[in-house]
């Protein structure tokens, strides 16, 4: 079969002939490739940042975001059948650990996890991949043209759901937290692929939303965000601390830029009892002068949480499938505007290029 492949720590990229996947154990499950979303992860790891080959190997097969269908089952395999749309969720556990032996890899406590196309596994920029039924999430038909987005909102929906639990949990008393969201006000910092997923799934939370970055009032990410009911901020003209000034206060920050004097920045735009998440992840590794005493007095006086959240474990990328579901049959157009364009993996290098204005999610076709 054909592969993209990268040696990893450099630019050297190709497209190479690999032994298909074959099913070996009753619970495996075999994909035909369809699409394969391209992200920030990716474009980093082809300039020669972030990526690991598989043990012993000196190439990578790079890709995580999937969408396939099934063409072939093990025995055991209850899940799907041949012919169902499915994806494969990105991070295999490390075994040892109490989350990743069940199956939450995402919270893996010793970080000896791989992460299949970045992190010592291959990935699935390939026509086809096989890999265990505990890792398949089955797509409905009704979203095919929209299932390669199942990873990037697995990401928001983790983060989303980890708001949620902790505020559920500390506010229980006094607020409806069943969905805690419902009527509150979040800043989504950076209205990339996955800020524009965070705001579609917060606003069928019912959350007024306030969607940052440094675009042009109408270029097609802030005009996605605003057909959906947000409000879009210039970052070039609106200072990110005046955001609570001019909006009133804000409940929840969603961080998706992953620059680190931004990041900090927005713990001072959060309101009383607010949570902020933070899921970008910087590659610069300069250091900064913060004001961190009233940073600290603020966090402490404002009862504020502050947390990171990556990747998804398996509920999240079914609450992604439910979201990409529900937003379809409320904002049929907006949803499908996030696919910007759909490249042939013939022509792979014109996917990897750096990001364009009017981008939001390019994805090769298989
Ligand atoms: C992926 C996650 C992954 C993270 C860290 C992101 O781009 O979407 O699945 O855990 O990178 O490697």
């Amino acid at each position: 079969m054909k592969a993209i492949t990268l040696i990893p720590g450099t630019t050297n990229v190709s497209l190479q002939e690999l032994p298909d996947p074959v099913i070996t154990a009753a619970d495996d499950i075999k994909l035909r490739t369809i699409q394969v979303g391209i992200c920030g992860t990716d474009r980093e790891e082809v300039n020669g940042g972030r990526a690991i080959a598989p043990h012993g190997k000196d190439v990578l097969v790079i890709g995580h975001e999937l969408f396939g269908e099934v063409i072939e089952v093990g025995r055991a395999v209850r899940a799907v059948r041949p012919g169902d749309f499915a994806m494969f969720t990105v991070r295999r556990g490390c075994g040892n650990c109490r989350a990743c032996i069940k199956n939450r890899s995402d919270m893996s406590f010793t970080g000896d996890y791989t992460e299949r196309g970045i992190k010592g596994a291959d990935g699935f920029q390939a026509e086809y991949v096989v890999d265990k039924e505990k890792y398949i999430v089955k797509i409905p038909a009704e979203i095919k043209d929209i299932g390669v987005l199942t990873e990037p909102m697995s990401v928001a929906a983790k983060a989303i759901d980890e708001a949620l639990s902790i505020q559920a949990a500390r506010l229980g008393d006094f607020e409806n937290t069943e969905n805690w969201f419902a009527g509150k006000k979040a800043l989504i910092a950076g209205i990339g692929p996955i800020g524009l997923m965070a705001a579609f799934a917060l606003r069928l939370r019912g959350v007024q939303v306030i969607g940052m970055d440094i675009v042009d009032q109408n270029t097609l990410r802030p005009s996605v965000l605003k057909s959906i009911g947000g409000i879009y901020s210039d970052g070039r003209k609106v200072d990110v601390l005046e955001h609570d000034d001019l909006y009133g206060q804000i409940d929840f920050v969603f961080e998706a830029a992953g620059i680190a004097s931004l990041q900090i920045k927005l713990i001072d735009t959060l309101g009383i009892n607010g949570i902020y998440v933070a899921t970008g992840i910087p590659a610069d590794e300069r250091s900064m002068n913060v004001p961190v005493g009233s940073l600290m007095r603020e966090l402490v006086l404002k009862n504020q949480v502050v947390l990171g959240s990556v990747n998804a474990g398996i509920q999240h990328y079914r609450m992604a499938v439910k979201y990409l579901e529900e937003s379809k049959r409320r904002w049929p157009a907006a949803i499908q505007q996030i696919i910007t364009e759909r490249i042939p993996f013939t022509e792979f290098h014109r996917a990897l290029h750096p990001q364009t204005t009017n981008e939001i999610k390019v994805v090769i076709e298989w």
